[in-house]
C-alpha cells in the first residue's frame, strides 16, 4: 500500500516569484504591465477600481481558474472576446537563476490555452506547479464558517503540492465516485452489488490513501497552527485541536464494510452517501468547536494562523516558496493582529500582494523594514500605475 512520505526538509530551498505580470481584458483592466517586487507588492485604489480583478489576473495566470467565478468566461472584459495574462518567473538556487514564461489567454466559449516558455501545455496544473498560490479574501478569512468543502478544498491544495501522488489518486478517486453516483442515480432500487463492485474497489483503494495522506498533514499542521495562533492571539493555545472527520464514521465500520454494506441506502438516495468526499476537519478549543463556540473575529484569526500554518509546511515539506494574494485584509482584522499577520507571511519568505483601498491603513501595518522592501501599484479605472 502506498503511504505518504514524512515531511522533506527545506534545505535546499528555492527563491521563486514572480517578477514580471501583463494583463489583457481582464474584467476593467485593459492593458497593464507591471514589474513585480520579489516580497511584497501593495495595491492601493478606490472601491471598483480594479484591485481584486489584479489579483484576480495572478490567480488565473496560477491556477487557470478564478476564485470569482466557476466561469472563467465572465473574468473577459465587457465587449471583448477574450483574455490574456502572462508573466516571468524566476526560480534561483543560490547563485543559479532560471526564468520561466507562463501565459494563458481564454475566450467566451471556455477554451483556455496555456503556454509555458512557448509550448502549449495541456494539463493546466502544471501552471499550478509552477506558480503555487493562494488567495485571501472576505470568504477565506471565514474558513471555519463555511461548508466542509472549502476545508477539504484547503487540505487537498496543500496535498496536490506536497504528495506527489496525491492529485493522481484523488482525480482517479473522483472519477470512480462519479461513475457509482452515475449508476446509483439510473438503476436505484434495482442496482445490484456486481454492477457497483469495480467502482467499490476504486473508492477504497482511494480512500485508504487520501485519508492516510490527510490525516499526516493536518498532524504537524496542528503544531504550526497553534504557534502561529500563539503568535497571534498573545494567549497560550495549547489547548487548540484540529479534528479530522474522514468522511465516516471509523469506528463503526471500516470503509470497505460500509461501501457494501451502505448500497441499498445510497441507492435509495442515489448517491455515495460517506466517504472522503465527505471529510472535514473542525478546529476545537478545549474539546470545543470553533466553529460553534468562538466569536466571529476568534474564528477570522483561527483561520488566519490557518493560513500560515499551511504555508509553513509548505514550504518545510517542498522547500518552495510562493505566492499569497490578499484581498482587502485591513478590513478584516484589527491593526495589532495585522501587524503581526504581516511580520509573520513575510517570515515565510512568500511573496505577497495585498491591497487596500487606504494607502494609510496598510502603512500602519507594515515595519518600515517591510515597507522599504516593497512595490507600490495604484489603481484608479482600470488602469495600473
Ligand atoms: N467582465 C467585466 N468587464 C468589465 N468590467 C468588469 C467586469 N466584471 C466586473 N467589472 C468591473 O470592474 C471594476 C473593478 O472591480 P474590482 O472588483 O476589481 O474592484 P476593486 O478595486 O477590487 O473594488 P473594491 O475596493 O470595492 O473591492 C468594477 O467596476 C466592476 O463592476
Ligand atoms: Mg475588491
Amino acid at each position: 500500500m502506498y503511504l505518504p512520505r514524512k515531511g522533506r526538509s527545506s534545505k535546499c530551498e528555492a527563491q521563486m516569484s514572480l517578477i514580471r505580470l501583463t494583463i489583457e481584458n481582464v474584467r476593467n483592466l485593459s492593458s497593464a504591465s507591471l514589474a513585480i517586487h520579489p516580497r511584497l507588492n501593495i495595491i492601493t485604489g478606490r472601491n471598483g477600481s480594479g484591485k481584486t480583478s489584479l489579483l484576480e489576473a495572478v490567480y488565473v495566470l496560477g491556477r487557470a481558474k478564478s476564485f470569482r467565478d466557476v466561469n472563467i468566461s465572465n473574468a473577459i472584459a465587457t465587449g471583448e472576446k477574450s483574455a490574456r495574462v502572462t508573466g516571468v518567473i524566476e526560480t534561483a538556487w543560490d547563485s543559479l537563476a532560471r526564468q520561466t514564461h507562463v501565459g494563458i489567454q481564454w475566450d467566451r466559449s471556455g477554451d483556455r490555452q496555456v503556454r509555458m516558455d512557448g509550448e502549449t501545455v495541456r494539463r493546466s496544473s502544471e501552471l499550478s506547479d509552477a506558480l503555487p498560490l493562494t488567495y485571501i479574501g472576505l470568504q477565506e478569512t471565514r474558513l471555519l464558517a463555511e461548508p466542509p468543502q472549502q476545508r477539504r478544498k484547503f487540505l487537498d491544495w496543500a496535498l496536490f503540492h506536497v504528495e506527489q501522488r496525491y492529485r493522481e489518486v484523488w482525480l482517479r478517486f473522483e472519477r470512480a465516485l462519479k461513475q457509482r453516483n452515475a449508476i446509483l442515480k439510473r438503476r436505484r432500487q434495482l442496482v445490484t452489488p456486481s454492477e457497483v463492485e469495480v467502482w467499490n474497489k476504486e473508492l477504497v483503494f482511494g480512500a485508504e490513501i487520501l485519508n492516510a495522506a490527510r490525516c499526516n498533514f493536518l498532524e504537524p499542521l496542528e503544531d504550526r497552527f497553534r504557534h502561529h495562533l500563539q503568535l497571534l492571539t498573545e494567549q497560550d493555545c495549547g489547548a487548540y485541536t484540529l479534528d479530522y472527520r474522514p468522511g465516516w464514521d471509523e469506528a463503526m465500520s471500516n470503509f470497505q464494510a460500509l461501501t457494501e454494506s451502505r448500497l441499498r441506502q445510497d441507492a435509495e438516495r442515489g448517491f455515495t452517501q460517506f466517504g472522503p468526499h465527505r471529510a472535514d476537519f473542525v478546529v476545537c478549543r478545549g474539546g470545543r468547536s470553533l466553529q460553534q463556540y468562538g466569536s466571529a473575529g476568534e474564528q477570522k484569526i483561527a483561520a488566519c494562523a490557518l493560513y500560515l500554518a499551511q504555508w509553513d509546511e509548505f514550504r518545510r515539506r517542498t522547500g518552495r516558496q510562493g505566492l499569497i494574494l490578499i484581498d482587502d485584509m485591513a478590513a478584516e482584522l484589527d491593526e495589532r493582529r495585522r501587524k503581526v499577520f504581516f511580520r509573520l507571511l513575510l517570515s515565510l519568505s512568500v511573496q505577497v500582494f495585498v491591497t487596500a483601498t487606504e494607502a494609510e491603513l496598510l502603512e500602519s501595518t507594515l515595519d518600515d523594514s517591510n515597507a522599504a522592501e516593497s512595490a507600490r501599484f495604484h489603481v484608479e479605472h482600470g488602469q495600473v500605475s
